[in-house]
């Protein structure tokens, strides 16, 4: 069992904060990603975990021991990076088998684990192969072969991906996904790609500026964010923010600049009511705003929007439209009529839409 207990944990570089007190549980065989924009601690906390960085304050427990002042080679802990240096005078065998022969482990017992390593990695027939005669992808592999044949009780990612063109990246994504599927090791994987954190994560933890936004899976996230950074940094294309007012008059209305009025669904009346007459702002993703077929439905509301850039995609088309000087996201169907300068009708799917208080920038 190893479980990773992330408790109260801080990091100073000097007076710098570079991480906040942050809690996370994380259950044994989970694959947890934290995922946040450039320099808002991911790869600190990783490295806090992985023993590589010392922690300011707070404890890091692994299954079930705290860790603090437990170096690195002995808290069992195996860490991919973006930069894995292979040795280049070794085979693909042998940068697999290093670790553990450095561990003293019997020949025949590193054969097995490397075999059955390359087995899971499709590098069987390149055993013999020195890193320069191998792919980035197939050298990402054996990186990874590395970290697996350590039998760790834990995985740690920091950013694996990063340095491959984006079709290897979306293929290795695939690879690291049927590895944990194969053989269920509790893993942190760091990245800054949300699609990545998405699709990999039992549950995606994001961080912004040293501290913990939201925990949840990908789906939550995605659909009930807890903040404003959140909506906006999950999901792609992203999610719109409407300047508006909450108005009361018989039924609850957003109204943005321009004058445009929304009917708020009556079965979210009672959450926003308390809102009246504030300036709040509106999220709704582009496939909320799409071709205008669904406007019977309840909650649906027709709106005009004047086209900006049309941006077919195959199998869908993007519309970006400007409200306010403020460029917006529309996603329809590449059969829906749409050019530049004219209007195009819209039906915005208020059912889902988000609230978002100005001051503390918590969804409402
Ligand atoms: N050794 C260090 N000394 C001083 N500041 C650091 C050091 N390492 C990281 N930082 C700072 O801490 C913050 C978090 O860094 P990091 O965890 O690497 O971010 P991320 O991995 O999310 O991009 C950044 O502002 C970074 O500049
Ligand atoms: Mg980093």
């Amino acid at each position: 069992m190893a479980e990773v207990s992330i408790r109260k944990v801080e990091k100073a570089y000097e007076t710098y904060k570079a991480v906040h007190g942050i809690d996370l549980e994380i259950a044994d065989k989970e694959f947890v990603v934290l995922v946040g924009p450039s320099g808002c601690g991911k790869s600190t906390t990783l490295r806090m975990v992985a023993g590589l960085e010392e922690i300011t304050g707070g404890e890091i427990w692994i299954g079930g021991d705290l860790v603090n002042d437990v170096p690195p080679r002995d808290r069992d802990i195996a860490m991919v990076f973006q930069n894995y240096a292979l040795y280049p005078h070794m085979t693909v065998f042998d940068n697999m088998a290093f670790g553990l022969k450095l561990r003293k482990f019997p020949r025949e017992e590193i054969k097995k684990r490397v075999d059955d390593a390359a087995r899971i990695l499709d590098l069987t027939t390149l055993l013999d192969r020195r890193p320069k005669a191998l792919s980035g992808g197939q050298r990402q592999r054996v990186a990874m072969g590395r970290a697996i044949v350590r039998n760790p009780r834990v995985f740690l990612f920091d950013e694996p991906l990063s340095n491959l063109d984006a079709k290897l990246r979306v293929q290795m994504r695939t690879e690291i996904k049927k590895v944990h599927q194969t053989i269920p090791t509790t893993t942190v994987y760091v990245t800054h790609d949300q699609i990545e954190a998405m699709t990999l994560a039992d549950r995606v933890v994001v961080m912004n500026f040293g501290r913990i936004e939201q925990v949840g899976p990908p789906q939550e996230l995605y659909h009930n964010p807890a903040t404003r950074f959140v909506a906006g940094f999950i999901g792609s294309p992203a999610m719109n923010f409407f300047p508006v007012k909450v108005t009361n008059e018989g039924g609850l209305y957003v109204q943005w600049p321009g004058g445009v009025k929304l009917a708020v669904p009556p079965q979210r009346a009672n959450r926003y009511a308390p809102y009246a007459g504030k300036e709040m702002t509106l999220g709704l993703r582009p496939e909320h705003l799409t071709e205008t077929h669904d406007i019977e439905k309840p909650g649906v509301v027709r709106i005009e929007v004047p086209v900006d850039v049309v941006e077919p995609m195959g199998m869908e088309t993007m519309v970006h439209f400007l409200v306010n000087g403020e460029e917006m996201t529309a996603r329809v169907d590449p059969a829906t009529h749409a050019a530049p300068g004219e209007m195009l009708p819209l039906a915005a799917d208020m059912n889902n839409m988000h609230l978002i208080d100005n001051e503390s920038n918590k969804v409402v």
